[in-house]
């Protein structure tokens, strides 16, 4: 297997190939992973929803991605793997976003996910780009800033909000990003950006047009069948699996069944 580098990501779009991609916070998983055709691996701040049992993900810190990172990448050698910058480890200043960036990179990540295209976003992500350290964007529904979103809704829904977003993904193509995420983007506003640009776009509960797309793993294995929002296809019912085969082993202990325990 060939291992996935920046250059092939933005190659992928010019050969108008599809590019895949799941989250992933442990080494079982990974191992799992690395068996597929999975091109890129985030490990998500939306460690905070699944790992941590958070609301948000705003309790994220840094050193949680980094740790996550060493977990997974022990196990992973095809995709590329991404770290995510969680809440304010970006924005404040371009020193604080390329210490925090180096802490990811060290833990084993290949390119960090910055949320935002504010003018100091961008002229971080300038800097980093330019200091080698590949970027990926993210616009949209930008869970860091659930709170001045108003929650959890569809971004670009009237032509300003089409054209701000259109104008942000301009930017972060501009300030060196080699991909951008479109999360909960409406379907023609994100198919738009995605003809718009390079560099390629990875949609989550954007459509179909986007150059590729991301799911939460845990949230496509339906290990939590509450959670499905209309984007999300369960591809399995893990959640039902899991639960049954623990009560399985619990009968057995209770009743001394089993002649493998
Ligand atoms: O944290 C995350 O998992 C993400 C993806 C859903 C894009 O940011
Ligand atoms: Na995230």
């Amino acid at each position: 297997k060939i291992k996935v580098r920046v250059q092939n990501i933005l190659e992928m779009k010019k050969n108008s190939k599809r590019i895949s991609s799941i989250t992933c916070y442990d080494a079982t998983f990974a191992r799992m992973i690395e068996t597929t055709e999975i091109d890129v691996v985030l490990v998500g701040d939306s460690l905070g929803n699944v790992i941590q049992g958070k609301k948000s993900t705003i309790d994220v810190s840094i050193n949680d991605i980094a740790y996550h990172i060493s977990c997974v990448s022990s196990s992973l050698k095809t995709p590329l793997l991404v770290g995510d910058m969680p809440f304010l480890s970006s924005g404040i200043s371009r020193a604080e976003t390329a210490h925090n960036a180096g802490i990811l990179l060290q833990a084993g990540a290949e390119a960090v996910k910055i949320e935002g295209a504010s003018s100091e976003i961008c002229e971080q992500i300038h800097f980093l780009t330019r200091h080698g350290i590949p970027v990926m964007g993210h616009i949209g529904l930008m869970p860091q800033s659930v709170h001045a979103l108003s929650g959890y809704r569809i971004q670009g829904k009237n032509e300003h909000d089409k054209m701000r977003l259109l104008t942000e993904a301009q930017k972060l193509q501009s300030a060196g990003c080699f991909a951008v995420v479109l999360e909960l983007i409406m379907p023609q506003t994100a198919k738009e950006i995605s003809e718009s640009l390079e560099i390629p776009t990875i949609g989550i509960g954007s459509g179909n047009f986007c150059d590729g797309n991301i799911l939460v793993l845990q949230d496509m294995l339906g290990m939590n069948k509450q959670f499905k929002p209309k984007f999300l296809k369960h591809y399995l019912q893990l959640e039902d699996s899991i639960t049954q085969a623990l009560q399985e082993y619990c009968d057995d202990v209770r009743n001394a069944k089993s002649e493998l325990i």
